[in-house]
């Protein structure tokens, strides 16, 4: 596939088109996307792109597609503010621009031939697909998976289809809960917290990886550290606000770090104890 040297530009914003568009849940929209002229996003997982909307403004929204899926790249948008409320408004056909990827994602390399524990709640679930995905289509290069999802309610769930043939697969240890259930749910009820404890897991070959929302970090990460896992070992994905993506406003700092540019994957070690991160 064709490379641009326009990427090599992070100011530049790059020509894309709505290839498919539907709403997922209430707030959600999901959005399959190409660049213009075949060129490849070329991304890794857990990185983002800047949607940027002419006489609107620009989000930062991660990639939710594995990088195996090369023609086109997948978000899902949850309606904010302004430019996530235009967003919602485009189809198939529509035409936006995106700047990116950015940012650090997870370290596909490090995870490698290792036991993963992958932990989402809520919206985690859009950027860790990304790696999820990257790992079944890559399968034998990593040792045992284990996959713990939670969110508020069963109409919540993101991917519901493609969650249950993660669910189906005999090389995934799969388990999904949800804070309160309805009469069609048949999983399991309770926080996100209560799956981990169950989870059979070597804690010298196992990385974990969590995404979500503040309040869960804490008390995942609780869990987490009771079984053993080294704190190197574990990696979460953190959100803060953006306005440049690149590492030059300042707007998304964490300490010595900037989300954008050092992130927004970091791993437990690097940001441990410190208030502004966790
Ligand atoms: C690395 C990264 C990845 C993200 N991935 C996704 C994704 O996959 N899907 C998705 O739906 N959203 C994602 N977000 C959040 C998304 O960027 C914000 O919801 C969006 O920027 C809001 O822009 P807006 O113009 O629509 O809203 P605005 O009009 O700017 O603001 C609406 C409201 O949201 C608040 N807000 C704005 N930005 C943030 C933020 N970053 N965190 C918390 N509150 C915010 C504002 O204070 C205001 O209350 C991500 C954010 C980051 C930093
Ligand atoms: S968003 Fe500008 S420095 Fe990170």
């Amino acid at each position: 596939m064709k490379r641009i040297e326009l990427k090599e530009s992070e100011y530049i914003v790059m020509p894309a088109k709505i290839l498919e568009a539907r709403m997922m849940t209430a707030q959600e929209k999901y959005f399959k996307i190409a660049l213009e002229e075949g060129i490849s996003l070329d991304h890794e997982p857990g990185q983002f792109v800047m949607i940027s909307l002419l006489g609107i403004g620009e989000a930062p929204i991660s990639i939710s597609s594995s990088p195996t899926k090369r023609s086109y790249f997948e978000l899902v948008v949850r309606n904010a503010g302004k430019v996530t409320n235009a967003l919602h408004k485009m189809e198939a056909g529509d035409s936006l621009g995106i700047r990116g990827p950015f940012g650090r994602g997870f370290p596909v390399q490090i995870l490698e031939g290792n036991d993963l524990l992958f932990v989402a709640g809520g919206l985690g679930i859009v950027p860790l697909r990304s790696l999820i995905n990257f790992v079944i289509d890559n399968r034998r290069d990593f040792g045992k998976v284990h996959i713990l999802l939670g969110c508020k309610k069963p109409a919540d769930l993101l991917f519901a289809n493609e969650i249950k043939e993660w669910g189906k697969r005999l090389d995934v240890n799969f388990n999904c809960t949800v804070d309160k259930a309805d009469p069609d749910w048949k999983g399991n009820i309770g926080l996100i917290t209560s799956l981990i404890p169950g989870v059979n897991l070597n804690p010298k070959r196992t990385f974990a990886v969590v995404v979500g929302p503040p309040i869960m970090y804490k008390f995942v990460l609780i869990e987490i550290l009771k079984k053993q896992i080294p704190e190197k070992q574990i990696y979460v994905s953190l959100e803060r606000h953006m306005k440049c993506g690149i590492g030059k406003c300042g707007h998304c700092q964490i300490a010595q770090y900037y989300c954008c540019k050092d992130g927004p994957v970091f791993s437990y070690d690097q940001i441990k104890g410190n208030p502004e991160a966790l």
